[in-house]
């Protein structure tokens, strides 16, 4: 019998039911943690606030990103363009505005990587195809940092090229 054990008379065993939720979900994280990665950025910049809350659109800094193989990251200057006016005294302002006096480019880290034996292109998907970007990133204006919510394996790309039509001969992916 399995509910007579739940009683205070055996203490180990509800120590052990309550645990089993919270080992479950460090199971969970770590097996997420091998595709999944949310790396820390040098400027806590967030995407729910300036394409979320702000209704920024994702081309206007992410300018190639149906035109181009790569979707391209906004110069430091764009971000002055607002920060001049925009809350020019807030800390991470601060750092925004010392790497554009340095003319240093911003070391963001990136979060999605290809090995490099596989040819991606934003503008055959984005562009021509038509795919909207949360196919592949998740709904990028609700995050603070961006996380990858994908696994960016060959499986993944398959199975929507099987469903799409789209190519899956081993050279369109690997020249
Ligand atoms: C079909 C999937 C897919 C779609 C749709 C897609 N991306 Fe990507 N994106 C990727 C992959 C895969 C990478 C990693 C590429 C690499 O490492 O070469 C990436 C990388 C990026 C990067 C960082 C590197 C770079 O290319 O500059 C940005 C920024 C980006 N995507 C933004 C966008 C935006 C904005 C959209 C929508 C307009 C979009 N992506 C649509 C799959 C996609
Ligand atoms: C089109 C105008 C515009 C551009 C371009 C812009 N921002 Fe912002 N940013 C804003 C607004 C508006 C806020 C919200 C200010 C407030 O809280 O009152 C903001 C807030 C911030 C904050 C405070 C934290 C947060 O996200 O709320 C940081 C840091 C920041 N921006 C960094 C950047 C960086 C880095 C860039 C360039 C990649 C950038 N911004 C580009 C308008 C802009
Ligand atoms: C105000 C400028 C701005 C806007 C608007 C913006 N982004 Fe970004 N994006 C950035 C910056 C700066 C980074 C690098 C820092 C980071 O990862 O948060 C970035 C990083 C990313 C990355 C991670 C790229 C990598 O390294 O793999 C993706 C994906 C992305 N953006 C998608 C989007 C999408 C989708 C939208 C629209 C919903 C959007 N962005 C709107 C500025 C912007
Ligand atoms: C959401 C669906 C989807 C996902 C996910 C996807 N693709 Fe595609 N892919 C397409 C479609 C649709 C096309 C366009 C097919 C056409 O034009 O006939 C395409 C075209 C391509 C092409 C041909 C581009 C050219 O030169 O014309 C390559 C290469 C490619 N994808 C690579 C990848 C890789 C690598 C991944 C995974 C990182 C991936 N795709 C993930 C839907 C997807
Ligand atoms: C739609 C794109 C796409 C097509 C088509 C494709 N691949 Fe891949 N392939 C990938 C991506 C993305 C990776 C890297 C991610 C991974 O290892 O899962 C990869 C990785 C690989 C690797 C390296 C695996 C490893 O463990 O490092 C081999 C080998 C490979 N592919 C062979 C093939 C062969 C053979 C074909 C044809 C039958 C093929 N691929 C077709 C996208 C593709």
């Amino acid at each position: 019998m399995f509910i007579p054990f739940i009683t205070a008379k055996n203490p180990r065993f509800l120590v052990a039911l309550a645990a089993a939720p919270v080992f479950g979900l460090a199971f969970v994280s770590m097996t997420m943690g091998a595709s999944t990665r949310r790396p820390s950025q040098p400027i806590a910049f967030f995407h729910r606030v300036h394409a979320g809350e702000r209704n920024i659109p994702c081309a206007y800094c992410h300018r190639t990103a149906e035109t181009a193989s790569f979707a391209g990251m906004p110069p430091t200057r764009l971000c002055m363009s607002c920060h001049r006016a925009v809350i020019p005294e807030a800390p991470e302002i601060w750092k925004l505005r010392s790497y554009w006096e340095l003319g240093e480019p911003i070391p963001w880290e990136r979060v999605s990587i290809l090995p490099g034996h596989v040819y991606f292109s934003h503008r055959a998907h984005a562009g021509a195809a038509k795919v909207g970007c949360s196919r592949c990133h998740g709904k990028v204006e609700a995050m603070d940092e961006v996380e990858q919510t994908v696994p960016l394996t060959m499986g993944w790309c398959v199975q929507c090229h099987r469903e799409t039509r789209a190519s899956t001969e081993c050279i369109s992916c690997h020249r």
